[in-house]
């Protein structure tokens, strides 16, 4: 289902009637946009943030989350988790968080906007009841357009943060009656143009093959990783049992904006990643302050352009 860009964690977010003390679990790489709207809601109706830490191996710690479920005083409304950060290469276990959520009964929803179209997604398997993604990151479909993902349950327990007559048709003068799926969630007007071209983007991944896509992808990203590690005065800040495509790291006495318009220079294009973009992940696990280069590779990539980002990276300063 389209919807304009990250509006459809929002829609989802923000049609949850939260009340006074109601609990939202969220974990530490969490991004600003959603963390934003929790602090908002925080800051309207009382509702506590609790942040689940990691464990060993900077996954969500399980058993501190289930610890955190069955000694609150109450059940939590909702747990909301980013599946990868947007300044890591970590991937969080989603289907333990999804069991963990069934076992309780608590609704869970799921940004992956970052893992969508570089590994396979089962939203049965991970058992959420959301799933928000994007189409401009590893879909390579155009900005602007993202999709939702919602469970029979959910569509039926909870409304869209706004509806419009999209979602809702008005049968009476004080009357209406949402979509019965969760088309409800979706808005009248939207860029149709950046629609067709995310289908287009689907198709396209799912012709070459999630599975395929994402062994490619890690691969490229773990010789990277590899060779970065080597070069003097690089640290690869990636850390995690399961590891995705997006390689950051810095360089001793180089800001990351530096190396960033050092390697355009040479053709290679990175980006950086902020610490206002993921506050807890930085504080928590001790990220540099001025931020971290972010390196993305796709399938597309060859192993001779991992090699020329990191002789570019070697011979900057
Ligand atoms: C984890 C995460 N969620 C959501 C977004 C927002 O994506 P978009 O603006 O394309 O919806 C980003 C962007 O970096 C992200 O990293």
């Amino acid at each position: 289902m389209p919807l304009w860009d990250v509006s459809h964690f929002a829609q989802v977010f923000y049609g949850i009637p939260f009340k006074q003390g109601d609990r939202i679990l969220t974990g530490v790489h969490e991004y600003a946009a959603n963390y934003i709207a929790f602090l908002q809601v925080a800051r309207r109706t009382g509702v506590r943030i609790e942040v689940i830490p990691e464990d060993a191996d900077n996954d969500v710690d399980i058993a501190a989350l289930e610890d955190s479920i069955v000694r609150g005083d109450r059940k939590p409304a909702l747990l909301a988790f980013t599946h990868i950060p947007t300044n890591s290469g970590r991937v969080y276990s989603a289907e333990a968080i999804g069991a963990v959520a069934k076992c309780h009964g608590i609704p869970f929803l799921l940004d992956a906007c970052q893992s969508i179209g570089q590994m396979p997604l089962d939203v049965q398997k991970i058992g959420c009841d959301w799933l928000s993604g994007t189409s401009r990151k590893y879909l390579r479909g155009p900005r602007g357009v993202g999709f939702l993902y919602a469970s029979d349950e959910a569509v039926r327990r909870f409304e869209p943060g706004t509806l419009d007559m999209y979602g809702a048709k008005w049968t009476a003068e004080s009357e209406y009656v949402m979509l019965p799926d969760a088309k409800r969630y979706e808005q009248y007007e939207k860029c149709f143009a950046a629609v067709v071209g995310l289908g287009a983007a689907v198709q396209y991944a799912n012709e070459l093959g999630l599975d395929w896509i994402w062994d490619r992808v890690q691969s490229l990203a773990a010789t990277l990783r590899a060779q970065l590690s080597e070069v003097p005065g690089v640290q690869v800040h990636d850390k995690g049992k399961v590891l995705c495509g997006i390689v950051s790291f810095t360089k001793d006495g180089i800001a990351p904006g530096q190396i960033k318009a050092a390697l355009l220079e040479r053709g290679i294009n990175v980006n950086t990643s902020l610490k206002s973009s993921t506050r807890m992940d930085f504080m928590k696990n001790g990220l540099p302050d001025e931020g971290v280069v972010r390196a993305s590779v796709h399938y597309y990539n060859t192993e001779e352009e991992i090699s020329a980002v990191v002789q570019a990276v070697l011979s900057i300063f």
